[in-house]
């Protein structure tokens, strides 16, 4: 069998030829057992080929597949929405669906516009929201994704995220020693953050966006593709007044850190902030196709019947996946779990941070965690980042960088992982980090 017709435009991390996959396992052809730290890029949270959500999948195929939502409501959506209903704060009560995140993405964007009147929405420097050509027009965590694609739309506007680690306030005071334990500090910093994101927001609204042309300012609770930064809390919370006090709507991009991915169900409950429209994808359905945005009803009800809708979403057998997924969440204590192997992962991965000065920072909550790798003078070290990930991969375990110099290896396991895989992994990187010189 060739790949040779597949396009060339997908960038391939490993050439595997996949058997089969259970658990935290990808199995290959050549009998080869490899420990996916991956999850299909933050999707099988509840592992593959969970038992239970395959037989939800068979189940609901051989009872009916498609059944396109303007002509039948199957029972599957139904109860997906109550599932949702139930591990969502209680005033996002009213749910859309689609296929992928970058749609859901664009749904929030079109429900902001037609709700406010205005035209205008904010992002953040290192957001990744998707790869249409207003998500494309979003995503600014790095040029690879925009490139050749120019002009993309207008009236978007990207402030600096609150990147501790990054911070150019911290640069110029603090050692990496320093800034790291201000990273690790965080979201809980005790209101010890120098608040230079929120002053360059505000500074935003006098110079680029006028607040009152602004629908949105759309965020990660958590920045994901643009490097796993976990920001102190007080920005989140900086972001909801200024909303408030200017009747823009927040929406929280959870499309990668939902669905107990950072050890709560969402990101949201670390800062207990409550976005106004929250976007989420990837965990939902474990694997199945599925994405979906939830807000309150009285925003929901202005927007106009018709002005938004596509032929699959939601699909019935990504919703009964998703149902199934949840049910797993919550019945096998997967966020629990994720909590705990994710603090197991960062104590491991700051004690080699002791060990090894090419690891700059650790940081993460839950099973969401990053090391970046940096050079003798501090610098971002990509050539080192791929040096890792290569031998790592070559010891079966893989792992994916990110961040805008892809100098950072996120670490997402799927949250079924177990204590002594984690400690498996932990060994395979600490004998990658020795090799590596
Ligand atoms: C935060 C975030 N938003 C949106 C997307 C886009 O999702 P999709 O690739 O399903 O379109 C991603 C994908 O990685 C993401 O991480």
């Amino acid at each position: 069998m060739s790949k040779e017709n597949l396009a060339p435009v997908w960038s391939r991390a490993f050439d595997i030829d996949l058997d089969h996959a259970e658990g935290i396992y990808i199995h290959d052809t050549q009998g080869n057992r490899y420990m996916d730290f991956t999850s299909g890029i933050g999707v099988t949270n509840t592992g593959h080929a969970h038992p239970r959500v395959v037989k939800a999948i068979q189940d609901q195929a051989a009872n009916m597949i498609h059944g396109q939502i303007g002509v039948v409501t199957g029972k599957a959506v139904v109860e997906l929405t109550e599932q949702l209903k139930a591990v969502l704060p209680p005033a996002l009560d009213t749910y859309f669906f689609s296929n992928s995140g970058a749609e859901a993405v664009e749904a929030a964007v079109k429900l902001a516009k037609q709700a406010t009147g205005r035209t205008n929405i904010i992002v953040f420097e290192g957001s990744f929201h998707g790869r249409t050509h207003m998500t494309m027009a979003m995503t600014m965590s790095k040029y690879s994704y925009r490139v050749g694609y120019q002009p993309l739309p207008a009236g978007v506007f990207a402030a600096p995220y609150a990147n501790c680690f990054h911070c150019p306030v911290c640069q110029r005071t603090h050692t990496v020693e320093q800034r790291a334990a201000v990273s690790a500090s965080c979201p809980n910093d005790g209101g010890e953050c120098c608040g230079y994101a929120l002053d360059q927001l505000r500074l935003m609204f006098k110079t680029q966006t006028a607040p009152q042309e602004t629908a949105a300012i759309v965020v990660e609770p958590v920045l994901g593709e643009g490097g796993y930064v976990v920001p102190p809390s007080s920005f989140l919370k900086g972001l909801r007044s200024l909303c408030d006090e200017h009747g823009i709507l927040l929406v929280f991009d959870e499309v990668q850190t939902g669905f107990g991915r950072t050890g709560r169900f969402f990101a949201l409950e670390h800062s207990g902030v409550i976005p106004d429209i929250l976007i989420m994808a990837k965990g939902l359905a474990s694997g199945m196709p599925l994405s979906g945005i939830a807000s309150r009803r009285e925003i929901m009800k202005k927007w106009l019947p018709g002005s938004h809708g596509g032929t699959y979403g939601p699909n019935l057998v990504s919703a009964a996946a998703a149902v199934a997924t949840i049910k797993v969440m919550r019945e096998e204590k997967l966020i629990e779990n994720s909590a705990a192997r994710g603090a197991q992962l960062m104590a491991g991965l700051r004690k080699l941070q002791a060990e090894f000065k090419q690891i700059g920072d650790v940081r993460g909550l839950g099973c969401m965690v990053a090391t970046e790798f940096i050079d003798a003078q501090g610098k971002p070290d990509k050539a080192m980042t791929d040096k890792i990930v290569k031998l790592c991969a070559d010891h079966k375990l893989l792992l994916l960088t990110c961040g805008p110099y892809q100098n950072v290896i996120r670490w997402i396991p799927p949250l079924v992982v177990n204590a002594e895989q984690i400690d498996e992994a932990l060994r395979i990187f600490a004998a990658a980090l020795d090799a590596a010189g």
